[in-house]
């Protein structure tokens, strides 16, 4: 089967591809390096491609992708591109005006997805990390219901042609959901997902609601200390994906991808390394036995590499809440 195609059908008609490429990497990489990693991931048949205003690389992922465009590898209509509104523009005058930005940036007319990055709104600025003098965050106090009907007026005008959310536990997808007046329903909500913290109530939530749930961090993140609690354990060297994968003869990161991929999640993957991201292309060419699917469910510990622990505290912190 020709990779390319395996897409899935959103609540709002379009299709998502369910193998997506991620753009975050720490500062250093993340400019010097996306033109060319990202232009070798569309060759090597990457469609799906996971970036946001936050990871400061818009300008080389949209150039990367203008560039594969004019040399006729595709069109733009194969290619199904994210950006995420950032927290200090949730405010709902703000949040047109930040995906414009991110347009321009691009040089693109439109993103095929656009996503509230996380619930938690900061002080609307130029800084993307508004801080007080002690290095606490400022937080910023925003109905989510309003920064999502800003949202829908940015799928109205053609700026983006599907919205959702990321990092909202059920509760606020359900205030969304349950908002009166709603136009549209958000097509996914994007998540920290693997076998260590695999969603399930969250996903089967998700479901039943026919919102997709799409994993990032699927392979146990990049260990970015900033970001990540470097004591939990590398979800790379456990024994379990190990032996799965020495069966099949595929790798511990493969069966990662392709278990997100046979529960009915979208995955992202993110690598720098041009011989894992054609690795990673192998996700299709092997099936994991229903035996293997609940080796890899009994892995769960709930355990978070993600924690965002500068946004506890704010009342809109989505991990409080058991999903
Ligand atoms: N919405 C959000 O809040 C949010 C948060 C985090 C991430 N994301 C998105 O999700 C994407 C992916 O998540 P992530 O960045 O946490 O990373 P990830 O996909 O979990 O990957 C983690 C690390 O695995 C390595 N890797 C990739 N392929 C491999 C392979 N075949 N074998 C062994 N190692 C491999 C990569 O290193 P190398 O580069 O050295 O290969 C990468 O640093 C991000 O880039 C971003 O687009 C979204």
């Amino acid at each position: 089967m020709d990779p390319k195609s395996q897409k899935v059908k959103l609540n709002d008609g379009h299709f998502i591809p369910v193998l997506g490429f991620g753009t975050y990497a720490p500062p250093e990489a993340a400019k010097r390096e996306a033109l060319e990693i990202t232009k070798f991931a569309i060759e090597v048949g990457f469609r799906h491609i996971d970036c946001a205003h936050v990871y400061q690389n818009e300008e080389q992922v949209g150039q990367a992708i203008r560039s594969k465009i004019a040399d006729g590898t595709v069109k733009r209509e194969d290619i199904f591109y994210t950006s995420k509104l950032w927290l200090t523009s949730l405010r709902p005058e703000l949040v047109q005006p930040a995906l414009e930005k991110s347009l321009k940036t691009l040089q693109l007319d439109y993103v095929d997805l656009y996503i509230i990055h996380i619930p938690v709104a900061l002080k609307p600025g130029e800084e993307l990390f508004p801080k007080d003098e002690n290095g606490k965050l400022i937080f910023d106090s925003v109905d989510l219901c309003l920064t999502w009907e800003a949202l829908e007026k940015c799928k109205d005008a053609g700026l983006a042609k599907s919205i959702g959310v990321s990092n909202f536990n059920h509760k606020q997808l359900e205030k969304i959901l349950n908002k009166p007046g709603l136009k549209y329903k958000p097509v996914c909500n994007q998540v920290e997902c693997h076998p260590y913290l695999n969603q399930s109530k969250l996903l089967d939530f998700c479901k039943s609601h026919d919102i997709i749930l799409v994993a990032f961090g699927a392979l146990g993140s990049q260990r970015v200390k900033e970001w990540v609690n470097l004591n939990h354990p590398v979800l790379l060297e456990d024994p379990v994906l190990s032996a799965i994968a020495q069966k099949h003869k595929q790798t511990p990161a493969l069966v990662a991808l392709r278990y997100q991929i046979q529960r009915g999640v979208v995955v992202l993957t993110k690598s720098f390394n041009k011989k894992r991201v054609k690795e990673n292309m192998q996700v299709f060419d092997f099936e994991l036995t229903p035996e293997d699917m609940k080796a890899i469910d009994g892995l769960n510990r709930n355990r978070r590499y993600y924690e965002f622990l500068p946004g506890v505290g704010h009342p809109e912190y989505p991990f409080s809440e058991e999903y």
